[in-house]
């Protein structure tokens, strides 16, 4: 039941504010999409799936190296603005559907790739959504996950998980990277590539994409100074030319899905 609650406030939060969500400067980034699309060394004739595509930036940085794309996301109004970016751009090969990661309604071993791009953290079973990703995908077929990553600190990866929890209510869990490497593992992908990165946010900015209430807007606020004095958030939370601003650690984990024979014990 919590996780049917926690879909719908997804659901809610980014049917509010895709708007937002469409003219964030991390989600358009050219070079990090760059980075997804290479580090998958596409021979052009792939069938790829795009897990909580949202306003589908992925889905069209992936369009013009494979033959088709298909995004799957649970809000409607994030497809909606998708699917007129596409016609945009002219992009034919990509089409968009309702619907939940843990429920994806495709055949068995149906893509060559499937990826999930800054949307991991929204997913409230983070293990279940891993195995209905990997089930879609054939074997040998490539998983792609980029997603914020807090501190392997506890008590760092707690404060981070707190403030970004009363920011917006959607959020689950910013995983440490070493877990997230390990439930991919788990799921039944043998991790053969990955990346780190960092993105800067503005305090003020993102707090204005997720629009939260009044009273979290102030706690979170005073979170974030309090974490500059030893760095409690590990999010590097700094004032420069007199703005609040920090760094999000991101990593990008490329798995591949290992053939397994149901017939030995594991
Ligand atoms: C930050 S946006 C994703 C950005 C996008 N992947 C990109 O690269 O531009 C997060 C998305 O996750 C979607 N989402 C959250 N929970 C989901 C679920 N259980 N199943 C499918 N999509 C989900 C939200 O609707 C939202 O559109």
């Amino acid at each position: 039941m919590a996780d049917t609650y926690s879909k719908k406030i997804a659901v809610e939060q980014f049917g509010r504010r895709s708007n937002a969500y469409a003219a964030c400067g991390t989600l358009m980034d050219q070079t990090d999409l760059d980075t997804v699309v290479g580090l998958l060394d596409l021979k052009g004739n792939e069938t790829v799936l795009d897990v909580a595509t949202g306003t589908g930036y992925l889905a069209m940085a992936l369009a013009p190296h494979v033959k088709q794309v298909i995004g799957i996301d649970i809000t409607l109004g994030m497809l909606e603005l998708a699917v007129q970016a596409e016609r945009e751009r002219g992009l034919g090969n990509i089409e968009n559907l309702v619907g939940d990661v843990e429920h994806l309604p495709f055949c068995d071993s149906q893509f060559d790739v499937v990826a999930a791009r800054f949307s991991f953290h929204h997913f409230p079973r983070p293990l279940v959504s891993l195995s209905e990703m990997a089930r879609v995908l054939r074997p040998g077929g490539r998983l792609v996950i980029e997603d914020m990553v807090s501190s392997e600190d506890n008590a760092k990866s707690e404060y981070q998980n707190t403030m970004e929890n009363l920011r917006d209510l959607s959020h689950i869990k910013h995983h440490p990277a070493s877990e997230l490497e390990q439930m991919i593992q788990k799921a039944g992908l043998e991790v053969v590539n990955k990346a780190g990165g960092g993105s800067d946010f503005d305090l003020e900015h993102w707090l204005e994409m997720a629009e939260p209430s009044a009273v979290n807007v102030e706690t979170v606020r005073g979170m974030m100074k309090d974490s500059m004095e030893g760095d409690k958030a590990g999010l590097n939370v700094r004032v420069e030319e007199g703005r609040v601003v920090f760094t999000y650690a991101t990593a990008i984990v490329v798995g591949r899905r290992v053939l397994r024979d149901y017939n030995q014990p594991q």
